[in-house]
């Protein structure tokens, strides 16, 4: 009777230790699919951050380094069509929005030298040629402006001695300056030789010498720059991919009065620190601009290729008054009064030349300034905002419309009697869109597959592991349950009856049904 009993309890024992063990295998695939749903995008973004650091040889590292794509800049002038009668009759200032003028671009990063705290060297190589398809004029097309450096000089004698700003009507006189120049739109972008630069030139003391003796709003600008443009790798660190270490040896400005608005930490534009969310305010910088320039989440989009980017724009207060936004006072270092609410003063980088940026048609600025003038229709978001579409999870950039206007601030100067009539404006010169698109399908193909292809495979992955896992639980458990029950009667069983025979039947029949 007990050897019976032994018998019986090992055979069940060896039963149920089998289904144990799946028990145990089902455990196992449960808690990898638990693994792999944590871990699995951080796999997935180790490697992607491995692909995309810069180092030589890589296929990122040449993407970078001659970019793809070719860029066009759009060039929109405000021709003056009434200069005399707004000079001689005070009449409101009528504009002819004449353009686009457009260049096609090529960009290249020269002079690469790579240091050893996970950081490149470059000089960025931008060459312009000119597009006569895609523009709705010639270069030759002349407009009429009003005269940067005159009305530059004027506007800064305001606060000079009186003597001074006679002295300067009188040798605008003998080289017979006027407010406004009549010039081709290639001369204004690229650059005519202007007389009082000129001038300036010869008799300003070397120190505090212009460096030009040419006025161009592009001047020297087609060609390798000079500027020494050192970006981390993200090598190391890869939420430093991309940003600016030092520009020119700089980690900062000093024009402006905190640390944060000083800093140059920013995107040239072209790529970021990955992992980017719409929390995530991104920067970049411009040595035109003077600053680096936040943007924040816009809204998700999806382009006709199919990548789903991230549409990211400055914040519409990011040249609000410091009324409006606080943050701004840093930039505001001799005010109050500060810049109007939709302008930024860049003077402090233009040779204290009074220029004011803005987005074009006054975007965010009060409709006052555009209503100044005739001939510049409202602003519409669509056509005149700043924005950069971006691939999240690698930090690159898709395309870009970069857009802004550059207006003069001119100050009445009654003293100089040339522009004794020019009143304090705003004058817009001429806005353009720097404007980066298409990049080949190769790269696309590849973010598209980026994109796509981790979260399905995620979601495959973990589903096939619980799967596997669950149902060998739930056979092993349903297994366990019914040889659990099954003892219990065997050795009710055994212990009444006194039947072993029966136990087989039992075995016997479970099989069978199965
Ligand atoms: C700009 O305005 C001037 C003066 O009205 C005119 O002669 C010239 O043709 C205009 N330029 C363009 C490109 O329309
Ligand atoms: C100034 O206004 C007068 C009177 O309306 C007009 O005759 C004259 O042509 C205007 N001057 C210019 C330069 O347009
Ligand atoms: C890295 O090295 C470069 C070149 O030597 C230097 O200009 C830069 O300041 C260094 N950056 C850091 C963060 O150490
Ligand atoms: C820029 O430079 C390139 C080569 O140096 C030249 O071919 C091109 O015409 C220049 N573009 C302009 C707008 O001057
Ligand atoms: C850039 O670096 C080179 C070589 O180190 C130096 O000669 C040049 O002056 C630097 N340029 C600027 C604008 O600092
Ligand atoms: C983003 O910001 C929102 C609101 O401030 C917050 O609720 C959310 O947790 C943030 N998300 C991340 C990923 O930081
Ligand atoms: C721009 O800044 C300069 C100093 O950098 C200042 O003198 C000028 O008044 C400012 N212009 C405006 C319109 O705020």
């Amino acid at each position: 009777m007990k050897g019976r009993e032994k018998i019986c309890a090992k055979l069940s024992s060896a039963f149920l230790r089998k289904w144990w063990i799946v028990v145990a295998i089902s455990v196992l695939f449960i808690i990898l699919g638990v693994i792999v749903a944590i871990f699995f995008m951080t796999w997935v973004k180790l490697v992607i951050h491995h692909q995309i650091v810069l180092k030589e040889g890589s296929q990122a590292f040449g993407w970078w380094k001659k970019p793809p794509v070719t860029p066009r800049i759009s060039i929109y002038v405000y021709n003056v069509t009434n200069a005399d009668d707004f000079l001689s009759n005070g009449s409101k200032p009528i504009v002819d929005e004449v353009g686009p003028y457009v260049y096609t671009e090529s960009w290249e990063r020269k002079n690469l030298q790579f240091n050893d705290n996970g950081t490149v060297t470059y000089n960025l190589q931008k060459l312009y040629f000119f597009n006569e398809e895609l523009s709705a004029g010639l270069e030759d097309d002349v407009v009429v402006v009003p005269n940067i450096p005159m009305l530059s000089a004027t506007s800064q004698s305001k606060h000079a001695a009186r003597f001074l700003r006679l002295a300067m009507a009188s040798i605008m006189d003998i080289l017979k300056i006027k407010p406004f120049v009549e010039v081709s739109v290639g001369q204004l972008v690229w650059g005519y030789e202007d007389p009082l630069l000129k001038l300036a030139k010869d008799v300003v003391p070397k120190e505090q010498k212009l460096p030009y003796e040419e006025f161009g709003l592009m001047y020297n600008k087609n060609r390798t720059s000079p500027d020494n443009v050192t970006v981390f790798t993200g090598a190391g660190d890869i939420t430093k991919f991309g940003l600016i270490d030092t520009y020119n040896g700089q980690t900062h400005y000093s024009h402006w009065l905190t640390e944060e608005c000083n800093s140059l930490s920013a995107s040239d534009g072209s790529i970021f620190p990955p992992n980017i969310t719409p929390n995530t305010t991104l920067y970049i910088f411009d040595k035109d601009l003077c600053r680096r320039l936040p943007l924040k989440f816009q809204k998700e989009i999806e382009r006709k290729d199919g990548v789903v980017a991230y549409r990211f724009s400055p914040p519409l207060n990011v040249f609000a008054n410091p009324n409006e936004n606080p943050d701004n006072m840093c930039f505001c270092p001799y005010g109050p009064p500060c810049t109007p609410s939709g302008f930024f003063n860049v003077s402090l980088c233009q040779f204290d030349s009074p220029v004011l940026l803005s987005f074009p048609h006054f975007y965010l600025a009060d409709d006052t300034y555009r209503t100044a003038f005739d001939g510049i229709s409202p602003p519409d978001p669509e056509k005149h905002r700043f924005y950069l579409d971006i691939q999240p999870m690698m930090g690159t950039a898709l395309s870009a419309r970069a857009r802004v206007q550059i207006n003069l601030a001119v100050s009445q100067v009654i003293d100089i009697k040339q522009v004794a009539t020019f009143p304090d404006i705003v004058f817009p010169i001429l806005w353009f869109e720097e404007a980066v698109d298409g990049l080949p399908e190769e790269i696309t193909n590849l973010m598209r597959l980026a994109n796509d292809v981790p979260p399905v495979a995620h979601a495959s992955i973990t589903g096939i592991l619980f799967a596997i896992g669950i149902i060998l639980l739930v056979i092993a458990v349903w297994r366990l349950v019914r040889g659990a029950n099954r003892l219990s009667s065997l050795q009710l069983a055994t212990g009444h009856i006194g039947q072993p025979q029966q136990s087989k039947d039992v075995q016997m029949n479970n099989v069978n049904r199965h």
